[in-house]
């Protein structure tokens, strides 16, 4: 069964990147199709998703950088649509009220609202009066995207919710600090270790907790620390405001850190020596010492990732440790700030 993603066009790499970890730590089976303008496509098989359509679903509800999730029903020259739409068995698909939306991608001129009617109009002669229309909630949502001269037509299986992403922007957590990460790039950046439920992930430099606060969402144990009391008391009101309880949070410097366990995965975002206090200590070395420290506390096939500004460069002191850059996204943040996302693992 082809299944369709659109992804977020808010950065180049980052949405796939973060797709193509999720659907490995998942286990999901698949091959890849295409890919094209935030639009992939893969082959999952047929037996998988009918065992396991529930777990699908919730899989993939961990990804922050993409829209929709869609089971492929016609893939066609844009020219074709109507006549392979009229060809389709709906009554195999229709089986409760539903809604056609078009989206366009690159350069097709059609007029979407009239290709909806058109579309809807075939659905409605071919399944009769039985199942509405619902342009409020309906059940079965039909997608359509049109691409250049292509059409993809499909069913759609998730949508991924933004509320929580703008609910829980820092400042709107009762304990903010100016230089926390935005719950979106927090989640791919957990996304992007591969942690799985019930693993650990630690955050080193946690801050006001906001990596934690994805991890935990998506059902990873949690370990924070922080140099600053005053950052671990927020970090724990911020996770207690989410109703988390399953955490760890205390005060350590990174650099004398030591667990009774090892963790599975690390995401954190160390201080950039701008807004978020190093303590004296220049960034760059920090980051070192950091990397140095979690190559006891982190287990052999455990992801780091790191986020760090432009202007330092990890490559020069990731060489003097156990650990290599398998990955790199850069995103630019304001004109003098470009944050560098690595992801590391052990050499
Ligand atoms: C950039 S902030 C983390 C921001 C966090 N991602 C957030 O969204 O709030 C970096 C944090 O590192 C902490 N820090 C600085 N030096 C440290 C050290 N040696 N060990 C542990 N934490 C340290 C600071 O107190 C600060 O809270």
């Amino acid at each position: 069964m082809e299944i369709a993603f659109i992804l977020s066009l808010e950065h180049e790499t980052l949405p796939e990147a973060e797709l193509n970890a999720v659907l490995k730590t998942e286990e999901i089976p698949y091959t890849f199709k295409q890919k094209c303008n935030g639009f992939v496509t893969i082959e999952v098989p047929e037996e998988y998703l009918q065992n396991s359509l529930v777990n699908f679903k919730s899989s993939l509800s961990r990804l922050s950088l993409t829209h929709e999730v869609f089971q492929l029903l016609i893939s066609t020259d844009a020219g074709d649509l109507l006549t392979r739409v009229k060809d389709y068995p709906w009554k195999d698909i229709v089986t409760d009220e539903y809604m056609v939306r078009v989206k366009k991608k690159g350069t097709s001129e059609v007029n979407t609202l009239e290709l909806e009617k058109a579309i809807g109009g075939i659905i409605r002669e071919k399944t009769g009066d039985k199942f509405k229309v619902n342009l409020e909630d309906p059940g079965i949502f039909i997608r359509t995207i049109l691409m250049d001269d292509k059409a993809f037509l499909g069913l759609r299986i998730i949508k991924i919710p933004k509320k929580h992403f703008f609910d829980l922007k820092p400042h709107k957590r009762p304990f903010f600090y100016p230089g926390s990460m935005s719950p979106k790039l927090a989640r791919c950046m957990v996304n992007l270790t591969m942690v799985k439920r019930g693993e650990r992930l630690l955050d080193p430099f946690c801050g006001t907790g906001g990596i934690l606060l994805e991890a935990s969402i998506i059902g990873a144990r949690v370990v924070g620390t922080d140099i600053d009391y005053k950052m671990v008391k927020g970090t724990i009101e911020n996770l207690k405001y989410c109703n988390i309880s399953d955490y760890e949070v205390f005060k350590a410097d990174v650099r004398k850190l030591e667990l009774p366990y090892q963790v599975d995965a690390v995401a954190t975002d160390p201080p950039y020596g701008i807004s978020a206090s190093t303590r004296g200590e220049e960034s760059h070395r920090l980051c070192e010492e950091a990397l140095i420290s979690l190559e006891s506390l982190v287990k052999d096939d455990g992801r780091i990732c790191m986020a760090t500004p432009h202007y330092m460069d990890i490559t020069e002191f990731v060489g003097g440790t156990k650990f290599k850059i398998i990955e790199q996204h850069h995103i630019r943040m304001h004109k003098s700030l470009t944050r560098v996302i690595s992801v590391l693992v052990r050499d």
